[in-house]
């Protein structure tokens, strides 16, 4: 894999559904760079997910690691993707590794770039939730991350001060929006409205509901899915659509409960376009997913999150999310009052670039430019004071 070329290569760990969203913007950009070009390294960490994705945003990934096993334990997935990923890097020429968020194919990607002392950019750098067991792992990967990156792309001026508090170096915190809203206006603008999935009624009530996170499988889980059974029962007039994540354990927790039930469709994942489309339908969400907080902010699309925490409050400021947990009564408490309560479902419903303005792809790429070809140093004025003590 030895480039001619005389751009400086730039590896893009791709790992997950969100990776591969949130840098498709970035790929496309390097590929216009007149001075960069991509190296795109897919780890399939997810396969089915990451592929999908990529198909829709029309990319093809220059390798593909195939890292994920069925019920992959987070300590041998570390060690495939060190493996890989560390011998690939040895011997090829790669000037830069570019990483986003906070998942394990991006930890693993910046600690063997580091390994083989080539920077790294991490893209989505300074979220926090400062608690170090949620959301697990991906809490450390990032603090690890920020010790890892050489330069780091915070979405907002709020993530750029958590890193000023971690004392990472003023000159390498770059404010730059997330590359999920370049995602949502690429997607929304390169694609037509999908039609709902089969078994979805036309014009519904429609609340869309995703459901993931690892520290939420088990218990927390099949309290969201009683409360969804509980709410469709309580009104027939909405429906409930929940693409379900592929991992097993999730699959586990929701099904039992909520397979066959009338008002409620359970599917595989939406083709992003087709996701994006029942998000604009929809008249709110439940959901735990840190993407669809920030894609549901930029519609004004009301998310209530099944979560305690979150390290994107600036959609909480701006009206857009709320907190509230996976308890039963709590989550049926608050979807009856977006539903009977119009004053609070219209406060929720403003929307804001908080999270970007749709140009982070092009500021990332611009500040690579930058890093990686810094411009000839001025020739060295002749060491005057040096001739004029000679001459005495
Ligand atoms: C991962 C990320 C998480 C991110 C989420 C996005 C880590 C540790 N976690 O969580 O930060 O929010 O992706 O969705 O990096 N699976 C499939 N097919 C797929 C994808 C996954 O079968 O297309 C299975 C895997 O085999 C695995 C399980 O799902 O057994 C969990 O996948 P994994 O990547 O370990 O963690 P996620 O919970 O998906
Ligand atoms: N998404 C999708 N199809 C689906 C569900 C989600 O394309 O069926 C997209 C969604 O638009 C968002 C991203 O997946 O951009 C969020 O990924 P996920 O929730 O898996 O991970 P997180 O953002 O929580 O890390």
């Amino acid at each position: 894999m030895t480039s001619l070329s005389p751009k400086k290569t730039i590896a893009v760990i791709v790992g997950t559904r969100p990776e591969a969203i949130k840098l498709a913007p970035v790929i496309r950009s390097l590929q216009a760079s007149k001075t960069l070009q991509p190296l795109t390294i897919s780890t399939s960490q997810h396969a089915e997910m990451t592929a999908q994705i990529f198909s829709s945003f029309g990319i093809t990934p220059d390798l593909d690691l195939r890292v994920m096993r069925p019920r992959q334990s987070l300590w041998d997935l570390t060690a495939l993707l060190s493996t890989s990923l560390g011998e690939l890097f040895n011997g090829n020429r790669i000037d830069a590794v570019v990483v986003q968020g906070d998942t394990t194919s991006a930890f693993v990607g910046g600690l063997c770039a580091f390994y083989h002392k080539i920077p790294v950019a991490h893209v989505e750098a300074g979220l926090r939730s400062h608690d170090r067991y949620s959301p697990f792992p991906e809490e450390l990967n990032r603090v690890m991350l920020s010790r890892l990156a050489n330069w780091h792309f915070a979405p907002t001026d709020f993530s750029a001060s958590l890193l000023r508090a971690e004392n990472i170096p003023e000159d390498s915190i770059f404010v730059s929006g997330n590359t999920v809203v370049d995602a949502l206006q690429w997607m929304i603008s390169h694609s037509t409205p999908s039609h709902l999935p089969a078994g979805v009624p036309e014009n519904p009530q429609l609340i869309l509901v995703t459901c993931h996170r690892r520290e939420n499988i088990g218990a927390p889980m099949r309290s969201v899915a009683l409360a969804i059974k509980h709410l469709s029962a309580m009104h027939p007039e909405i429906h409930f659509l929940f693409p379900l994540h592929p991992n097993p354990s999730v699959r586990e927790n929701v099904r039992p409960v909520l397979v066959d039930q009338p008002g409620i469709s359970l599917c595989e994942p939406l083709n992003h376009d087709e996701f994006l489309s029942a998000l604009r339908q929809s008249r709110f969400v439940l959901s735990d997913s840190g993407g669809v907080q920030e894609e549901a902010t930029a519609l004004g699309k009301p998310v209530l999150v099944l979560r305690r925490e979150t390290e994107r409050p600036e959609g909480v400021t701006a009206g857009t999310l709320r907190l509230i947990g996976t308890d039963v009564q709590d989550i049926i408490r608050e979807t009856e009052n977006l539903l009977t309560n119009p004053a609070a479902y219209e406060s929720m419903t403003n929307g804001s670039n908080v999270f970007g303005d749709g140009h982070a792809a092009e500021h990332i790429t611009r500040i690579l430019e930058e890093k990686l070809n810094p411009p000839a140093p001025a020739r060295a004025s002749e060491p005057r004071i040096a001739a004029f003590d000679l001459m005495h």
